[in-house]
């Protein structure tokens, strides 16, 4: 089943969206965090509040050194939600996912610019791997080009991880990496109601209205 995600820690967004899409949950990293200034404490319970005690939700590790970064994710999961430990696929990074794999700890590998080191991270057994669509854009390479090669290493390869692509800045980025075939996606808000703006259904909608209203008045449909 495709998982859907809202790249924010923004409530008004997340309630936004939560009820007019089958959100699966959210997406965090420190700096999404930092901006919203709000602590896992404050954020979890409301999350749950708005999407549901069965949302779930990606949390980065901010420890620097594998073993921390295990003890890190080994304190999110004693908490009472759905939380995939996001952990940044470097060297250290692969190393704690190894850890945290043989501890049955779901892991996000998170941070992939490049197909090889999403590929590695498959191997190390993440259950998502996240490439960063638009940075990778933005230093000149391809982003939606790494999404496709990973998505059929990963066929070819019948490793389980799931692509969760995230960094979107137009939707037409959010349109290839779906083609490409992924599992999951991350949006944030504003690419998120960018997919229901397109410019020609508001005046199609109206039209309806007009056309509607011109003989029947305020008549609802079933009174006609
Ligand atoms: C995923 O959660 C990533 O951390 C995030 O999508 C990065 O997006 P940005 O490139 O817009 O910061």
């Amino acid at each position: 089943m495709f998982e859907l995600y809202l790249d924010t820690a923004d409530l008004g967004q997340i309630a936004r969206f939560g009820a007019s899409l089958p959100v699966r949950g959210i997406t965090t990293n420190p700096s999404i965090l930092a901006k919203a200034n709000s602590g896992l404490a404050e954020l979890l319970p409301k999350v749950a509040e708005v999407l549901g005690k069965e949302a779930r939700i990606h949390v980065q590790v901010v420890s620097e050194s594998a073993d921390a970064m295990v003890k890190e994710a080994l304190s999110l999961q004693e908490l009472p939600y759905d939380i995939v430990v996001k952990v940044p696929a470097t060297e250290t990074g692969l190393t704690a996912i190894r850890q945290m794999k043989a501890r049955n700890i779901p892991v996000l590998a998170t941070a992939i610019y490049s197909v090889q080191q999403g590929f590695l991270a498959a191997l190390c057994g993440a259950d998502y791997l996240a490439p960063y669509v638009n940075r990778i854009d933005a230093i000149g390479a391809n982003g939606v080009g790494v999404v496709a090669d990973l998505q059929h290493l990963l066929d070819r390869h019948h490793l389980a991880s799931k692509l969760l692509p995230a960094s979107f800045k137009n939707t037409q980025q959010v349109l290839e990496v779906l083609k490409a075939g992924v599992a999951s996606i991350t949006l944030p808000a504003d690419i998120a109601a960018e997919l229901f703006a397109h410019p020609s259904v508001e005046p199609a909608v109206n039209r309806f209205s007009q056309d509607w209203q011109a003989v029947f008045g305020q008549t609802l449909s079933f009174e006609s």
